[in-house]
């Protein structure tokens, strides 16, 4: 009808596909009588553009086709009148409002079909797991690419989002004392801790056809540690830093099953209070042999880390719920105090604890004097915190669900790392399926299998957060 109009506003106006085709089109309904006598076509983006500017834009690609030629300037100008600009942000209500005003203004108090054509790039965020094996997260990765650009794909590990995860290349190379001591020389092992005091808790039907190794270590802790081992990124861009994290992860020789203890939560009483193992949750098939705990020693093959064990320990249903990157130093060579400590020798190495929650700091132990009338020593820790000083901290969702807005890829998983990943982890996740190898069993809220400890001696390794 004369009195209706339609106003077809056309979101990513600045970008290739706007200019090439959908401006186009738009001018072909519109020689061919197809669009109603009123109507009103509003560009929309983020770049700063006078309405001249669009049309100056837009023209070069019209053109009337070939039974059509005839006056074909004249529509294209007729057709351009009726085309305007508003720039504007995809995620501000205020300037959609500004918009609307402005489409209102032409619309001219007419009965209006408003259409919105969104040439905006999709994002995707996936959430893992991605995949249960090298081959199941190819999978996925090849039907996600079949939509989806890989800088459109947001793979969220929400650990790289926690603040001292994110802290830790700040510590690494905005601090002189740290980046020089930061290899095999100075540094004896590296340990990455998750544990948590809760169990599975009705989760089981998920947790079951993972476990640990794949809920937390593949992800994770592996994440902290490709961040913690990488080499100086060129440049914070997202590209630079995912090329330094694949490197490590390519470097990093394939788990082996000596090299990994799994455990199981079992039933406890304590204070009265019954807690259940693993297998009494009744999303979990009886029987199951799923780890809930797993220890593991891994490798990085190359000239900076070579020898240094990398030590991982996650759990569920532990004594206390923390994650913490422990770096043990090397002992001082020819120690003039030896004979001043109270503990043992390993005791009093240098150790820096990133503590990434709760309570997020970063403690330094030293070791000191106990005081003026003694000559023993012993390790103090000096410590940065965190919660003090932030007072409240974000939550790791919330900064990258910003970050996926803004398309910053920096703490998203990129293909190639995902499969460098899987590399490392899926024929040992295979070999502990195919031979059934029976978890060492840990009461609820315990320290966790004695096996951990065994492994971690082998590399003459002992746990830093013992006493803790
Ligand atoms: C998830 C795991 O990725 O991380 C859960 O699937 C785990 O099993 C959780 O509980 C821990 O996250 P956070 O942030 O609470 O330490």
């Amino acid at each position: 009808k004369d009195e209706s109009t339609v106003s077809i506003t056309v979101v990513g106006a600045s970008g290739d596909l706007a200019k090439k085709k959908i401006f186009p089109a738009l001018f072909a309904l519109y020689y061919e009588g197809c669009l109603p006598k009123h109507f009103t076509i509003f560009g929309y983006a983020r770049s700063k553009m006078t309405d001249a500017e669009l049309r100056n834009m837009v023209s070069k690609t019209l053109a009337c086709r070939i039974d059509k030629r005839e006056n074909c300037g004249e529509k294209i100008d007729q057709f351009l009148k009726r085309c305007f600009y508003h720039s504007g942000q995809y995620d501000s209500q205020e300037n959609f409002a500004e918009l609307d005003k402005k489409l209102k203004e032409h619309e001219g108090g007419r009965v209006s079909n408003r259409l919105f054509y969104l040439s905006i790039p999709p994002k995707v965020i996936v959430e893992k797991p991605f995949g249960r094996d090298s081959d199941s997260s190819a999978a996925l990765t090849k039907a996600l690419k079949q939509y989806l650009e890989e800088d459109q794909i947001f793979r969220i590990d929400h650990y790289l989002g926690k603040e001292l995860v994110e802290n830790l290349s700040v510590l690494r190379f905005s601090n002189l004392i740290f980046e020089p001591l930061w290899s095999r020389q100075y540094i004896r092992n590296v340990q990455l801790i998750f544990s948590e005091d809760f169990g599975t808790e009705g989760r089981g039907g998920y947790f079951d056809n993972y476990g640990i190794l794949r809920d937390i270590m593949q992800n994770h802790l592996l994440q902290i540690l490709a961040l913690f081992a990488m080499e100086t990124p060129v440049s914070l861009d997202a590209e630079d830093i995912r090329n330094e994290k694949v490197k490590v992860l390519r470097s990093m020789r394939p788990l082996q099953l000596e090299d990994v203890v799994v455990g199981q939560y079992k039933s406890h009483t304590k204070g009265g209070v019954a807690y259940p193992a693993y297998i009494d949750d009744n999303t979990v098939p009886k029987g199951s042999l799923t780890p809930t705990f797993a220890a593991a020693a891994l490798f990085i093959d190359n000239a900076r880390w070579d020898g240094v064990p990398f030590l991982m320990k996650a759990g569920k249903a532990l004594h206390k719920k923390r994650a913490e990157i422990r770096v043990q130093f090397r002992h001082v060579p020819g120690n003039l105090y030896n004979q001043n400590f109270e503990t043992d020798l390993d005791q009093a190495t240098n150790e820096l604890i990133i503590r990434v929650q709760p309570d997020e700091a970063i403690d330094l132990k030293i070791n000191n004097k106990q005081g003026p009338s003694n000559n023993i020593l012993n390790a103090n820790e000096l410590g940065v915190p965190f919660v003090d000083i932030r007072k409240e901290i974000p939550d790791a969702y919330e900064r990258l669900l910003l970050d996926a807005i803004e398309g910053e890829r920096r703490l998203f998983i990129r293909s190639d790392e995902l499969d460098a990943a899987w590399a490392l982890f899926t024929p040992v996740l295979k070999e502990l399926e195919e031979k059934n190898i029976i978890p060492e069993y840990y009461p609820y809220g315990s320290r966790g299998p004695v096996g951990a400890h065994y492994l971690a001696a082998r590399y003459n390794v002992r746990w830093g957060d013992l006493g803790i």
